[in-house]
């Protein structure tokens, strides 16, 4: 089974409209001539969606990605910004990222109703899970993530759409990524669980990893039987980094 790898630069809340251009026209020419091989996904703040879909045009191979969205379709949700209204840009949106799932208290539940709105809307989503380091430390680390996949995907039907990165708390920013053999078997157990939930179907599904991706270490993740790509954080915020990841990504 080949799958295709996904990387994906996660902007986080970094970048002004006037930045998104700069950073996307460093980047746009090399990273098009890479689409064969790898698929790229840009994720920069709401605010700068817009600018970013015209700097690269839209018949660019490389396609943006939002960072979040909220269940409902439309209404009375002051601050609030819905699947069709990230359609008009982009063709991802990652869900459940750890930054949120702490900082702002977002639970599988709500996981849930945005993965449900964002497939109803047509987009992709790349779902985020991973343990904390206590639960690392302490062995229940697949008793993490099996809660976050079963609750967060319960009564969604088909998982065609839904890209998962596993992403360890305890490596993201931290410059301490994980092993290859760690991720390794942290995507395996992943893939294990989905196919008991959705079957053969599973081994077309892509399984990223994240948390301190750079040029440097992207190999070792690469190189793992069950993970086909990166969402990166920091390492995307610089054209020369990012591209480097996406080439390596084209390269196995
Ligand atoms: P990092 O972030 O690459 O800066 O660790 C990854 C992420 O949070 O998606």
């Amino acid at each position: 089974m080949t799958r295709k790898p996904l990387v994906a630069g996660n902007w986080k809340m970094n970048g002004v409209a006037s930045e998104t251009r700069r950073l996307i026209s460093l980047m746009k020419n090399e990273l098009e001539t890479l689409h064969n091989k790898v698929d790229i996904v840009i994720c920069p703040p709401f605010t700068s969606l817009e600018s970013a879909y015209y700097a690269l045009g839209q018949s660019s191979t490389v396609v943006l990605g939002a960072q979040n969205l909220y269940f409902q379709a439309g209404g009375a949700y002051t601050g609030e910004i819905s699947a069709s209204m990230i359609k008009e840009f982009c063709s991802y949106v990652i869900i459940g990222h750890s930054e949120r799932r702490t900082l702002l208290s977002e639970s599988n539940d709500d996981i849930n109703l945005k993965i449900q709105a964002a497939l109803n809307s047509g987009l992709k989503v790349i779902l985020c899970v991973g343990e904390d380091e206590t639960a690392r430390d302490n062995g229940t680390a697949t008793v993490w993530v099996e809660k976050q996949l079963r609750e967060g995907l319960k009564n969604i039907g088909n998982i065609a759409n839904i890209n998962i990165t596993y992403e360890p708390i305890w490596a993201i920013g931290s410059g301490r990524a994980a092993s290859g053999n760690d991720a390794q078997e942290m995507a395996f157990f992943i893939r294990k669980t989905l196919s008991s939930l959705y079957g053969k179907e599973t081994q077309n599904t892509r399984i990223l990893y994240g948390g301190s991706v750079k040029p440097e270490n992207i190999d070792q993740f690469l190189q793992q039987a069950d993970i086909d790509g990166a969402l990166v954080g920091g390492a995307s915020l610089q054209a020369q980094s990012f591209t480097d990841i996406v080439n390596k990504a084209a390269g196995q």
